[in-house]
């Protein structure tokens, strides 16, 4: 019913690194080949957790575009956007509130997680609390199907198909369906409708598939039902009237394998990034200066990859020859570590190289980057406007 639309976004929180690429740019630029993609800045739900520094915000949300830009992402197949600019993201919120019970908020993992680990933060706010649902809204009001998302990201997929599904379920309803459908289940006998009740309820309000499951066997097994209210029953059990919102599909994104400087995971908390597009000269230096085996302490005493990032480095980027080459060089003191280094240098600076070229447009003229976006929210807030109608006339309040 609904076709396949992608969309994701991103908090402008901080300069791109090449986690970023490896881990969700390079996803994104495959994407958009074959979907109709949406991607945003969440520049909100940047403001749940940072919204003492609104500075930060700012100057991230253009450095941030120009990154994906940068990467690849292009504004001829993929429609690029900003979410505060786009004021019914809000509007859809507010609404989708009316019918969200706390429970479910307060049971998203991410919630207790981050009041748990940004200590230096006070997370219990209400903005904070309805995160997930911000981030429903941003995904339902354009009806996208399929989101692509790291792990912890997860779980505000499957709480947006709750919430959808809660929606449908309570303004989805098509006249004279309801009625006809109830009647149907009165014919169950007392016992068997009051099962089929509890059984669709579970279904629709949890997404308890098993009680899906349930419920049609036990309609399979009902000999005195017509064909007409049978179907009538099969369709009620999964709403059966209007699907106004769609029930979006998490499309996991692997984690990222590039490690960073120091082998943990590339991160800016960590400090051991490279940035996007940091310059050539730096990227340089920072590879030059990173820590390796510590048993080589001189040029003669043999080493251990296993035990050295740069060999996290080499899994990313060499082939099996320079691999191989590392390998035997490193255990047998036969290279030295910036000879080891050097090939990674080169296959850094040869990804960034193209970026650096793509970027340097928009660099030398930010009006580009301006109207890539004006010309984005004006598709996205199209799209939403439909939906919107949608929602506002279930929802009693396209009265004139
Ligand atoms: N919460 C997401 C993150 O932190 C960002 C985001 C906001 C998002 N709205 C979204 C991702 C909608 C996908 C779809 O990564
Ligand atoms: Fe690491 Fe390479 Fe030095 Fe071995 S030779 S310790 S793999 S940098």
């Amino acid at each position: 019913m609904f076709t396949d639309r992608v969309l994701s976004g991103m908090r402008p929180t901080g300069n791109l690194h090449l986690g970023h690429y490896h881990g969700v740019l390079k996803n994104w630029v495959e994407l958009q080949q074959e979907f109709e993609c949406l991607f945003f800045v969440a520049d909100w739900h940047a403001l749940t957790t940072h919204y003492d520094s609104p500075e930060i915000i700012e100057q991230n949300v253009w450095d941030m575009v120009v990154d994906w830009l940068a990467a690849g992402v292009d504004p001829a197949q993929a429609t690029l956007f900003i979410q505060s600019r786009i004021p019914a993201h809000a509007e859809l919120h507010l609404l989708l509130s009316m019918i969200t019970p706390l429970g479910w908020l307060e049971r998203v993992p991410t919630y207790k997680d981050q009041q748990e680990n940004l200590t230096d933060k006070d997370l219990s706010t209400f903005g904070f609390l309805g995160y997930p649902l911000l981030q429903s809204a941003d995904i339902l009001i354009y009806r996208a199907n399929r989101v692509p998302v790291g792990e912890d990201q997860m779980p505000h997929i499957e709480f947006t198909r709750e919430i959808s599904r809660r929606f449908n379920h309570i303004y989805g309803k098509e006249a004279g369906f309801k009625e006809k459908a109830e009647a149907a289940i009165k014919k169950l006998g007392s016992k068997k409708s009051k099962i089929y009740r509890e059984l669709r309820n579970r279904y629709q309000e949890k997404g308890d598939s098993e009680a899906l499951e349930t419920a049609r066997s036990l309609l399979d097994e009902q000999q005195n039902l017509n064909m007409g209210d049978r179907e009538r029953l099969f369709g009620y059990l999964e709403g059966g009237g209007k699907m106004i919102l769609s029930e979006p599909e998490g499309m996991l994104t692997k984690a990222s394998k590039m490690p960073g400087l120091d082998s943990q995971k590339m991160s800016k908390s960590y400090n051991n990034t490279i940035g996007l597009r940091e310059e050539p000269d730096s990227v340089k230096n920072k590879i030059r200066t990173m820590r390796t085996d510590p048993a080589r302490i001189r040029r003669g005493d043999p080493g251990d990859p296993a035990k050295c990032p740069v060999w996290q480095f080499h899994l990313v980027y060499s082939n099996d020859k320079v691999k191989d080459w590392v390998q035997e060089g490193c255990k047998s003191a036969g290279i030295g570590c910036l000879e080891c280094k050097q090939p990674v240098i080169e296959a850094v600076l040869a990804e960034q190289q193209p970026m650096h070229e793509r970027a340097r447009m928009y660099e030398e003229d930010p009006t580009l980057v301006r109207n890539i976006i004006a010309d984005g929210c004006e598709k996205a807030d199209k799209l939403a406007q439909e939906t919107m109608r949608d929602v506002k006339e279930a929802m009693g309040l396209s009265y004139s």
